[in-house]
């Protein structure tokens, strides 16, 4: 019989990126195909986002379409994962019967056994549980439960061969009020240093050259056992001496743990990039109150100042949400203030989005109407964007370090051969230890490598430059 086909269709943030590329890798391991898109798929799943309102919308609607596609194909198999699967349960076979198989974040690496279960006629439609110490069927101690958490990494389903993300915590126990990720991530746990170290080792013995920490309150991480505890730093240390790596960032921090022994590592450990994703989420303190946030304005500025104190060339990048419930004209205000002080790299802006189930939900009104969150929204991008452009433009008569990514997305298709080179030339790019994309032209054959471009032009996301001889 021929290999069943999958498909996943993935929204969402860097965790489920690296959700969708571990079931994949695990799917492919039991012997099921890959495919890039959903034409000729025997299976296609939905790895989902519940953040925001709009990213749930937009699976209802793709699953609504795969009615006909199911009615025409009843062994064919529909399954929703993460974030809304988890949130949503049964609410998704209510809204969409012809869906096989509801999946949460937690139980992913049980995927194929759950659809060879379903191609078996037991149909297992649900299986969620936000909490890793009970998932599902093989309950364990923590311990157990994290020894299991050893996912099977296959180079070719990772962004690139040399870029790799590594889950170094679960889940988040801050609860702020807007957010329902607590809820569908679960609580925070962190895994054993041990592991993830194990897990760094095999990715760099396969070609990887930079990893990204993934974690909710990634700075939090902390590992305890009987040989002692292992913090942030510490674990930083360890990867840093990790043959092949280059280099390593986290994100997302949480800016109440950010110590300054932390800090100091990033500033010494020479692998660790000079770069955080640090979300203030807000400028006034009354907003941040009610967001239960737990710091203020003036101690997110505290901590801004830090980091460029500590880490010289630091680049910082925030996200912020406009229009949360009752947020005024003054308190916006104060937010724009923030973001011109803090002249982060980059920000990522959010319209608040309510999320029932959600402290905010419960107690507040989500009374910024559409319209003005929308100008609010965009009102923030100018400010940022023009800073960011403002920073970039730094760059240009500068000599950058660029770990090498490939040829450009909007490469020129017919490549043009070099005389003398040993390989074709194109249209590359790459990133800055500070994680600016750079845009030059080279060999193919640099790419996984670090090479040396002097900055000759800049746009508020991209500079542009040319490859040094000595590269
Ligand atoms: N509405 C809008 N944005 C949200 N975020 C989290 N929850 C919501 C929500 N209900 C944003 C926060 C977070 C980012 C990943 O998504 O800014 O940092
Ligand atoms: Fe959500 Fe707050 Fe946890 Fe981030 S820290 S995942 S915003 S609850």
């Amino acid at each position: 019989m021929a290999p069943k086909r999958f498909f996943i269709y993935t929204v969402g943030c860097q965790m489920n990126i690296l959700d969708s590329e571990l079931a994949a890798a695990a799917l492919a391991q039991a012997g099921y195909q890959p495919l890039k898109s959903a034409k000729g798929a025997d299976i296609i799943l939905f790895n989902t986002c519940s953040v925001r309102e709009h990213a749930e919308e937009k699976i209802y609607s793709a699953l609504g379409r795969l009615k006909h596609w199911k009615d025409s194909r009843p062994e064919g198999i529909v399954g929703v994962m993460g974030c809304m699967a988890q949130k949503d349960r049964e609410t998704v076979l209510k809204r969409a019967p012809h869906v096989d198989l509801v999946i949460g974040p937690g139980q992913i690496d049980r995927l194929p056994h759950l659809i060879a279960e379903i191609h078996k006629n037991q149909t297992p439609r649900i299986a969620v549980s936000a909490d890793r110490f009970h998932s599902g069927s093989e309950t364990g101690s923590v311990r157990e439960s994290f020894r299991r958490y050893d996912p099977i990494r296959l180079p070719e389903f990772r962004p690139s061969r040399y870029q790799a993300m590594v889950r170094i915590m679960f889940g988040c126990d801050k609860f702020c009020s807007y957010c329902i990720v607590p809820k569908t991530r679960g609580p925070e746990q962190s895994r054993p240093a041990d592991d993830i170290v194990r897990e760094i080792k095999t990715l760099a013995d396969s070609g990887c050259r930079e990893v990204m920490l993934l974690g909710q309150t990634v700075n939090s991480y902390c590992w305890k056992d009987a040989a002692g505890t292992v913090t942030m730093a510490d674990l930083l240390e360890r990867i840093n001496g990790i043959a092949g790596i280059e280099r390593i960032r986290f994100v997302s921090s949480y800016p109440t743990a950010m110590t300054d022994t932390l800090l100091e590592a990033v500033r010494d450990l020479e692998h660790v990039m000079p770069y955080l994703h640090v979300p203030a989420q807000h400028g006034a303190d009354s907003v941040l109150k009610r967001m239960r946030r737990r710091y203020t304005a003036a101690q997110y500025r505290e901590l801004v100042e830090r980091i460029y104190q500590t880490i010289p060339g630091a680049a910082i990048t925030s996200d912020f949400i406009v229009g949360f419930c009752g947020e005024t004209e003054e308190e916006f205000e104060q937010t724009v203030e923030l973001v011109r002080w803090a002249r982060f790299k980059n920000s990522f802006i959010f319209k608040y989005s309510q999320r029932p189930g959600t402290y905010a939900a419960k107690h507040y009104d989500d009374d910024v109407k559409e319209s003005e969150k929308r100008r609010r929204n965009n009102a923030l991008l100018d400010v940022q964007n023009a800073i960011s452009a403002e920073q970039s433009a730094r760059f240009v008569g500068q000599t950058v370090e660029v770990l090498v990514e490939g040829p450009s997305k909007t490469a020129k298709k017919g490549v043009l051969p070099l005389v003398g080179a040993s390989s074709c030339q194109t249209q590359l790019t790459g990133r800055t230890p500070c994680d600016r994309i750079v845009v030059f032209d080279g060999p193919t054959s640099l790419t996984g490598t670090l090479a040396r471009v002097r900055i000759t032009e800049s746009a508020p996301f991209t500079l542009f430059g040319s490859l040094q001889s000595d590269s």
